[in-house]
């Protein structure tokens, strides 16, 4: 599938346009002694199909809706033209059974993206609908292999290995979202790759669970930092400390086998009962090379890194409220003044700043180019993934230097933090939890930049 410059630019595609048909299918994610799981998926296959574009080329896919529902599909860290974020009800309309959608949009920054349904997503995303999106540097450092690594946790019943129903229960919504009880990489709970020793693999890792922190760390690896959120870091960092993912998070990484032939390497998580466990393993056969190689080079910079005019940027200030064991009294709902028990009696359990869900007017209106900086308070109990569409922010310090370039940032109770982007990007963008039934139950703004 790897795509390369030259046949992205080609102007015109004989057998007609690319397809993602979103549809039911079985797959084997539980080990063997379960039954196949209904799962929904891209194409049938569970992550979606892996997709290659080289940098500055173009994605252009049709949806083609199989499912017995309307879905639609986001290309999750694109900065991309509004029109195609598909954030149904936002956006676009979402696709009716039947139906499809043309989706085709530039795409500026190389790096490790993913696409996922972005209607009643807390339902579709748990039940199989992402898939990676990989841009392609024009100059990629120089690694034996490039492996994606979708994590994954499923909710499943365990006497039928289906999906636990109902997606949205209100003891997972107003705590820590839908956690599942069976972890895994790329579509199995056992994922393995053999590798030799002293090769040096780049390990794409994406997190498309529904609420999963992940916390992770090398074993029988010596590894680098060179991305975060697809956006290479100035100088890869070597991994010291846990890995923190959390949901819809990447991380890319450079790492050198140091496991001997007969071992097994792996990618380790820590696990709900405190034991860490193989998240990816890899098994060590043969030899790359008989000495390890120097530290990795940094990745090439993508085109508009730089959050200029930090001193005189419009200051906003979100407030992430709600949840169980939350300070939260109320909120406006659909315009209207509601009491907490009023609101979690219609599912709704979190706000933003005082507001509840898609309003008809914006959390802010800013003007093409300017810079903001959002603090954002977290008054409830839980941490959150928040997340922006179409523009990627950076971390303000209290001394006022800049973080990497992320599009999801986890915010924990009563630490505050600050991002701050150049709103160069115009359209409806949302901004919401990552943690989608938190998304799902109120967690959701948006912005306007005209
Ligand atoms: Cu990956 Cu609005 O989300
Ligand atoms: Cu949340």
């Amino acid at each position: 599938m790897a795509g390369t410059a030259g046949l992205a630019a080609l102007p015109v595609r004989a057998t007609g346009p690319q397809t993602l048909t979103a549809r039911v299918a079985k797959a084997q994610i539980a080990p063997p002694k379960y039954a196949p799981t209904e799962v929904w998926t891209y194409d049938g296959t569970l992550p979606g199909p892996l997709l290659r574009v080289a940098q500055g080329g173009r994605v252009t896919r049709r949806l083609v809706n199989e499912l017995p529902v309307p879905t639609s599909i986001h290309w999750h860290g694109f900065r991309i033209d509004n029109a195609m974020d598909g954030v149904a009800g936002l956006t676009q309309e979402a696709v009716p059974p039947g139906g499809a959608f043309d989706y085709d949009f530039a795409v500026p920054d190389a790096g490790t993206y993913w696409y996922h349904a972005h209607t009643n997503s807390f339902v579709q995303v748990a039940r199989g609908l992402s898939g990676a999106l990989i841009v392609e540097e024009a100059e990629a450092p120089e690694v034996d292999r490039d492996e994606v690594l979708v994590l994954d946790d499923w909710l499943l019943n365990p006497e039928d290995a289906q999906f636990m129903q109902p997606f949205g229960h209100p003891m997972s919504l107003s705590h820590g979202g839908r956690l599942g009880n069976l972890l895994g990489t790329n579509g199995t709970f056992d994922f393995a790759r053999e590798v030799r020793a002293n090769e040096r693999l780049r390990l794409r890792l994406i997190n498309a669970s529904n609420a999963r922190i992940f916390v992770l760390r090398l074993a029988g690896l010596d590894g680098w930092t060179v991305a975060l959120d697809g956006m290479p870091l100035p100088a890869p960092e070597p991994v010291e400390a846990e890995l923190i993912l959390a949901p819809a998070q990447r991380i890319d990484l450079i790492v050198d086998v140091t496991a001997e032939d007969g071992e097994t390497a792996a990618l380790v998580r820590f696990d709900d009962d405190d034991q860490w466990r193989p998240q990816a393993r890899f098994p060590v056969a043969g030899k790359a090379s008989a000495t390890q190689r120097d530290g990795p080079a940094a990745l090439p910079p993508n085109p508009n890194m730089a959050v200029p005019g930090i001193d005189s940027a419009r200051r906003l200030d979100m407030a992430i409220q709600g949840g169980a064991m939350g300070r939260m009294s109320g909120a406006m709902m659909n315009g209207r003044s509601m009491g907490f028990r009023e609101m979690a009696g219609q599912g709704q359990f979190w706000a933003l700043s005082g507001q509840v869900g898609i309003t008809d007017t914006p959390f802010a209106s800013l003007e093409r180019g300017e810079t903001v900086r959002m603090k954002l308070t977290n008054d409830t109990a839980f941490a959150h993934a928040m997340h922006l569409h179409g523009m990627h922010f950076r971390q303000v310090a209290d001394d006022g230097t800049l973080g990497p370039m992320r599009d999801t940032i986890l915010s924990y109770p009563d630490e505050p933090l600050e991002i701050a982007f150049v709103a160069d990007n115009p359209g409806k963008w949302l901004f919401h939890c990552h943690m989608l039934g938190h998304a799902a139950s109120g967690m959701t703004a948006w912005i306007n930049v005209s």
